[in-house]
């Protein structure tokens, strides 16, 4: 973790007065499955300083974005998102829905300075995410046909800042390049807590990608970072059946294709390597009649999937917490949309804040869900950041920092 804010260019180090901007965030948000309404805007919302900073500079400001993944139920247009950040900066964002034809083009050369222009869903274009280093994507299709119309590239897309994506890492060798106000404080917060956290350190993890968890347990329970680490949502119900324990159909089929034996196996070897500090639910809540019901361990297979960890589970990890010094929560606990199976998550996430210790949560829909809760002003710190977060625990490097890294060398600061 030897990534500091000042490898980087970071705002003040650029004029952009009168200058074309392109700004990439991450505003990635969860939507509700019925009305594809967006259900929490807090990504959004992090990144006001960023847009009010450049808009007071008197940029032209020109945002770039992702919803989703092509294919998913979530991925749609941008436009919601354009009339949220319209008003929570309180000016028009004007939205056209392209990224690299003529509407898109002509909207940047159409900017007045001050002026915000949201272009639609970067993924929609197939090459944003085809695989390749820094290089490669700075000859991608959206840099060719962008980078010649901008003055300055700022990343302050935290949250994506683990993919190496063309708009994420292709502008910065062409041009000069900077981080935003929340990609500099992500960095600095989450260093000063995690160089050296104070103990004893649990990790919490739960959520629904379970395929990276066993290298996530295995770096941070060898590296003494945590203490302890609490599986919950799918990775506790994945680690349940590494253990032997059998989940049921159900609860098995919706862990879906990361249930490759690889993972299985990974599992196994984590528990007997680590025992005892890595620990499990010992019941789950199902949907039985309409009503929450807890199931232990013991008693299971259920014809119902497993939409939370059961009472037993929330209050026995709500005692490990409580008695921690760090606190780190990534991924819910359940299925937080539904306000029954959102119990663990909230009990969990109540242990954390009461504790007295750091307490940090990250990713787009566990910070929702402390927004929701009420509890997110109480967290020493909520990241944007889910995999990026992650990335950064374990210390690899994330392919944004080094663009903004190279950049910083072939563009130097200007002022
Ligand atoms: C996230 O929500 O973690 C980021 O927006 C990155 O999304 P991705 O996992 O689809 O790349």
């Amino acid at each position: 973790m030897s990534q500091t804010s000042k490898d980087f260019n970071t705002l003040e180090d650029f004029d952009y007065r009168g200058k074309t901007v392109l700004l990439r965030v991450d505003i990635n948000c969860p939507l509700d499955k019925t009305t594809l309404k967006i259900v929490n805007d807090s990504r959004i919302r992090r990144v006001v300083p960023t847009v009010r900073e450049l808009m007071g500079k008197q940029a032209r400001l020109v945002i770039l974005a992702h919803q989703s993944r092509k294919g998913a139920w979530d991925f749609i247009n941008l436009e919601q998102h354009a009339e949220h950040l319209s008003r929570h900066i309180n000016a028009p964002v004007r939205y056209v829905d392209d990224v690299i034809g003529k509407e898109a083009t002509d909207a940047i050369k159409a900017l007045q300075p001050g002026e915000v222009l949201l272009l639609g869903n970067v993924r929609a274009i197939d090459s944003e995410t085809a695989k390749g280093d820094m290089m490669k994507q700075s000859e991608g299709e959206i840099v060719q046909v962008l980078s010649p119309l901008i003055d300055y590239y700022v990343c302050d897309a935290f949250g994506a800042s683990h993919r190496s994506q063309c708009s994420l890492v292709g502008f910065e060798p062409k041009v000069p390049s900077a981080s935003g106000r929340l990609m500099a404080k992500e960095m600095f917060a989450l260093k000063a807590i995690f160089e050296n956290p104070r103990r004893p350190s649990v990790f919490i993890l739960g959520g629904a990608k379970f395929g990276d968890a066993s290298e996530m347990i295995d770096r941070v329970l060898g590296n003494g970072m945590a203490d302890t680490v609490i599986l919950v949502g799918l990775a506790g119900n994945a680690y349940l059946l590494a253990r032997g324990v059998d989940i049921g159909e159900a609860s098995s089929k919706v862990l879906q294709e990361e249930l490759t034996p690889e993972n299985l196996q990974a599992a196994k070897d984590i528990l007997s390597k680590y025992g005892q500090r890595v620990l499990l639910p010992v019941d789950v809540a199902v949907e039985r009649d309409g009503k929450r019901v807890s199931v232990n361990i013991g008693d299971l297979p259920t014809k119902e999937p497993a939409l939370d960890i059961g009472d037993a589970t929330a209050e026995k990890f709500a005692k490990v917490i409580m008695a921690s010094r760090t606190s780190f929560m990534s991924g819910p606990a359940g299925m937080i949309e539904k306000e029954d199976f959102a119990i663990g998550t909230r009990m969990l996430m109540t242990a954390m804040v009461d504790s007295g210790g750091q307490s940090v949560i990250g990713g787009g829909h566990t910070g929702g869900a402390a927004e929701r809760f009420d509890l997110a002003d109480r967290f020493s710190y909520v990241s944007t950041g889910g995999g990026a977060l992650e990335t950064f625990l374990l210390g690899e490097p994330l392919p944004v920092i080094e663009a903004l890294k190279y950049s910083r060398e072939k563009h130097p600061a200007e002022r």
